[in-house]
């Protein structure tokens, strides 16, 4: 370790490391589902950026912030009584949602002895990659079905694959691949059937569907109105334009929150149900202050300038002799060309300083049309991408 330097010193190193990094500003990252902060959430995390609700007897008011803040998402979500948390983003609130789920399920079957019989999770082959940490952690096994023709979760292999093992459903509102929407009432109907719990991971389209909804657009309902879901996800640092990390878990019963509990004696609080101990009050106020600041119509401006980018860019691709994978749902572009592979296609994308990413279930190039992205980056990703066919 070094001796003390000089303040000046230390800020022109970070400077240094940081003129490295890509800006959301260019335009260039293509591949992402986060975004600029807009700038009053950033002034609000600074403010906030010392409270931890980890403790939340040391910082009532922030507390009281998180718990407005849940309530006002949830009735996003038509929930009125709602539990959760603001969390570090969608992986932590989807372990948080599976651990509910193992232990309802392991508590409503009076199972005395766990694990000497498998617990399983049926989810989409589509789900993120946060239900394998899930897996890993709480030792459930995976049971992935199949998707329809248009990447929805399959209802009939859902249907087949429950047993008495089966701990929950997952659902995907806005898949991290493609942004489809699971048919969540048909997978409701059946977590009513057969008691079972289901948790929509809304991470991506919860900050987008409900508001694009609002303004006419066509799109399923994926929330507590369907009355077999028990949690979502949504995440706030991904549509919802706060800073990381922000995400947010929301249960529909106390119940579920009380089964991941666990005592924390030395706090002001005896009981914490998160994964994260200390934990960001900014997180909070910064959720907080945005929904208060745009409003459902600020939101909604922001959902549907995003669509209009994502089917600008997915008619110019077809008119251009590009394939779409799938006809844009929410703010996700998926693409091939049918006379280049699709990692050749993403080297000759990368070398023309575009930063996309490719996606797996089909492969092909991803484009997350984030509000960073504006019409004229579209063009000038166009215009490329003419020079790369005209060279093949
Ligand atoms: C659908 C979905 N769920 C969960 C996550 C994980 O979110 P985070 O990276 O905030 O942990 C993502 C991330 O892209 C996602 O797309």
């Amino acid at each position: 370790m070094n001796k003390p330097l000089e303040e000046e010193y230390v800020l022109k190193k970070l400077r240094e490391f940081k003129s490295k990094d890509l800006s959301y500003f260019s335009g260039r990252i293509l591949g992402s589902m986060c975004s600029e902060p807009h700038p009053l959430s950033k002034k609000v995390f600074m403010d906030f950026i010392e409270t931890n609700l980890g403790d939340p007897g040391l910082f009532e008011g922030t507390a009281e912030i998180e718990e407005e803040t849940i309530k006002i998402i949830a009735s996003l979500l038509s929930l009125d009584n709602p539990y959760g948390n603001i969390v570090t983003g969608g992986s932590e609130a989807n372990i948080m949602a599976m651990r509910s789920a193992r232990n309802h399920h392991i508590k409503t079957n009076n199972i005395k002895h766990p694990y000497t019989e498998p617990f399983e999770l049926i989810l989409p082959k589509s789900a993120h990659f946060s239900f394998k940490k899930a897996s890993d952690i709480l030792g459930l096994k995976l049971i992935e079905v199949n998707l329809d023709n248009e990447y929805r979760i399959d209802i009939e292999s859902v249907k087949k694959n429950i047993n008495k093992n089966t701990i929950a459903i997952v659902g995907v509102a806005g898949t991290t691949e493609l942004g489809m929407i699971d048919p969540i009432k048909e997978l409701s109907q059946i977590a009513i059937d057969e008691n079972i719990y289901l948790h929509v991971d809304a991470a991506f389209g919860g900050f987008s569907i409900p508001f694009l909804k609002y303004i006419g657009y066509n799109l399923p309902n994926f929330d507590f109105s369907n009355e077999g879901v028990s949690s979502i996800t949504i995440d706030p640092h991904k549509m919802g334009l706060t800073p990381i990390p922000t995400g947010c878990i929301i249960y529909r019963e106390k119940k579920y929150i009380d089964l991941i509990n666990v005592d924390t004696p030395y706090l002001t609080v005896k009981k914490q149900s998160t994964i994260v101990g200390t934990r960001l009050g900014a997180a909070s106020a910064a959720t907080w202050a945005m929904l208060k600041y745009m409003g459902k119509e600020g939101y909604s401006e922001i959902a549907k300038s995003c669509m209009i980018n994502s089917n600008f860019l997915a008619d110019a691709l077809i008119k251009e002799g590009f394939n779409l994978i799938t006809k844009p749902q929410l703010n996700i572009v998926s693409f091939n060309h049918p006379k280049i592979e699709t990692e050749e296609l993403a080297k000759a994308i990368e070398e023309k300083s575009w930063k996309v990413s490719i996606s797996s279930c089909p492969k092909a190039i991803r484009i997350v049309m984030m509000p960073h992205i504006k019409h004229v980056h579209i063009m000038n990703f166009m215009r490329d991408l003419r020079e790369i066919k005209s060279g093949i």
